[in-house]
């Protein structure tokens, strides 16, 4: 039997995700504003791997027979200085999702609700990769420096990444 904390606490972590992907897409906007095609593709794609993360929760409430609430969506942040901030900008979001979904296992654990601390399992294993994802992009990034070749083959690599489905 979901309780209606937990209940509460995923819906409330569905409306983070939902945010989440509404950031991700307002950061691609500022990338096609500065003609960086590829960036703008990679958070096209976090912007609609959100909207699965989000949906996931939308689905799984609903199969335990809770009830989902969708909140108001508050304008995220736009403006970056230069590319590396925009991906330091999104592994702090992705620190901050992953904090969130550990207090929300705790929770289920707290209240011996198995089957979500299973549902969660997933979430954990997702912001692991999350993190590694954006580690990687703000590494190469740095070590791109104010080259602007180096940026622009930056680009052109991740103007191929398609998105992942997930299971
Ligand atoms: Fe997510
Ligand atoms: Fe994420």
């Amino acid at each position: 039997m979901l309780s209606k904390k937990l209940n509460a606490a995923l819906n409330s972590q569905m409306n983070k995700e939902f945010f989440a992907a509404y950031t991700y897409l307002s950061v691609a906007a500022y990338f096609e504003e500065e003609e960086l095609g590829g960036f703008a593709n990679f958070f096209k794609i976090q912007s609609q791997e959100e909207t699965q993360h989000a949906m996931k929760i939308f689905e799984y409430i609903h199969n335990v027979s809770g009830s989902a609430t969708l909140n108001a969506i508050a304008a995220p942040r736009k403006e970056f200085k230069k590319p590396i901030d925009a991906f330091t900008f999104g592994l702090k979001n992705e620190q901050d999702l992953a904090g969130e979904i550990e207090a929300l296992l705790q929770l289920a654990i707290t209240e011996h609700h198995a089957p979500t601390q299973v549902f969660l399992q997933w979430f954990i294993t997702e912001q692991v990769e999350e993190e590694a994802l954006f580690t990687r992009y703000i590494k190469r990034l740095s070590r791109v420096g104010d080259d602007a070749n180096g940026l622009l083959m930056l680009d052109a690599e991740l103007l191929g990444r398609k998105i992942e489905a997930t299971e």
